[in-house]
């Protein structure tokens, strides 16, 4: 019997981004999946097992400071942690504003912090955001400076993310991942002193349940019209996020740390030029 000790690779939210990234870095090493609903969980598990992987679970809601420290101590005792794949999330159709702010804002703050404290040396993360975050940005510069450097457990008592104040869940979820582009930004610092990086990606829709969710929700017609006119003129697969993230993750990706890769077949260009107006 082998006594070696495999890599440890932890995948939170291990929804259908999650698995697609998870597959491509995975063989070889134990995957530590990690998500809230335990049953759900446990599926993703069965079918990457399946599959062939070495999988193990740990529940986790990532709005939980205590819960994800947990799961990153739980990791570290496992062996090297040299990858981590943050893929959990929630949508605004979805979600409340309140649930949108704890989950993908706080939550990713959250996550951000503790695998900067046991990431393997020449380890890497990888934080799944999204376009979201690049259509209303750049906010005020006191906005941007607060969102990437407030302490993490002071990070909801700033006033401009009061839930009134922002509305809708759609503001709050745009804000949210403005929030984790900056904050991968400016942990890429810490996560560099354990000569690990860590980079962000920001997809456009990709085909998922939560973006299911979204696509049949009130924003329908914006979202079909978004299609058209973008330049890709179709939405992506999660297996084109998990090639992305496997660069990002991979040695060819070694000089890039605390960036943020807008993957969204030009819906972005298209709210520039004015071809696409918000909906
Ligand atoms: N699909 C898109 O079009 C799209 C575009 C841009 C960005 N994104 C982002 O990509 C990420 C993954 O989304 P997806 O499309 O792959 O959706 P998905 O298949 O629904 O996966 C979402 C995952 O997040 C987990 N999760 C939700 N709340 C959690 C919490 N409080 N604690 C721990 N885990 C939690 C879910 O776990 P449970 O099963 O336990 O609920 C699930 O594993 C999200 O951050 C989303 O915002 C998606």
């Amino acid at each position: 019997m082998s006594t070696e000790t495999k890599e440890i690779v932890v995948v939170i939210g291990p929804g259908s981004i999650g698995q697609a990234i998870a597959r491509r870095v995975g063989s070889g090493r134990t995957l530590l999946l990690a998500a809230h609903n335990e049953q759900a969980t446990e599926a993703a598990a069965e079918q990457l097992r399946g599959d062939g992987f070495d999988v193990d679970v740990h529940a986790t809601d990532i709005s939980d400071h205590d819960a994800v420290q947990s799961l990153a101590d739980t990791a570290a005792a496992m062996g090297p942690v040299t990858q981590m794949i943050h893929a959990a999330g929630v949508s605004p159709t979805q979600a409340s504003t309140e649930q949108v702010l704890h989950v993908d804002l706080l939550g990713t703050a959250h996550i951000l912090d503790a695998f900067a404290q046991i990431i393997a040396r020449g380890g890497a993360g990888i934080v799944v955001a999204s376009m979201a975050g690049h259509r209303e940005s750049p906010y005020d510069r006191d906005v941007e400076r607060a969102l990437a450097t407030t302490p993490t457990a002071e990070l909801l008592a700033l006033p401009f993310l009061d839930p009134e104040k922002i509305g809708s869940s759609v503001h709050a979820y745009a804000l949210a991942k403005r929030a984790n582009s900056l904050r991968v930004q400016t942990s890429a610092a810490a996560w560099g002193r354990r000569g690990a990086r860590v980079n962000a990606i920001s997809p456009g829709v990709v085909i998922t349940p939560l973006a299911l969710d979204e696509l049949a929700g009130p924003r329908k017609e914006w979202f079909e019209h978004m299609r058209e006119v973008c330049a890709a003129k179709r939405f992506a697969t999660p297996d084109e996020v998990g090639d992305v993230a496997a660069f990002l993750l991979g040695r060819q990706a070694g000089f890039i740390t605390g960036a943020d890769l807008l993957m969204d077949g030009g819906v972005t260009a298209a709210l520039r030029t004015g071809e696409l107006t918000m909906g």
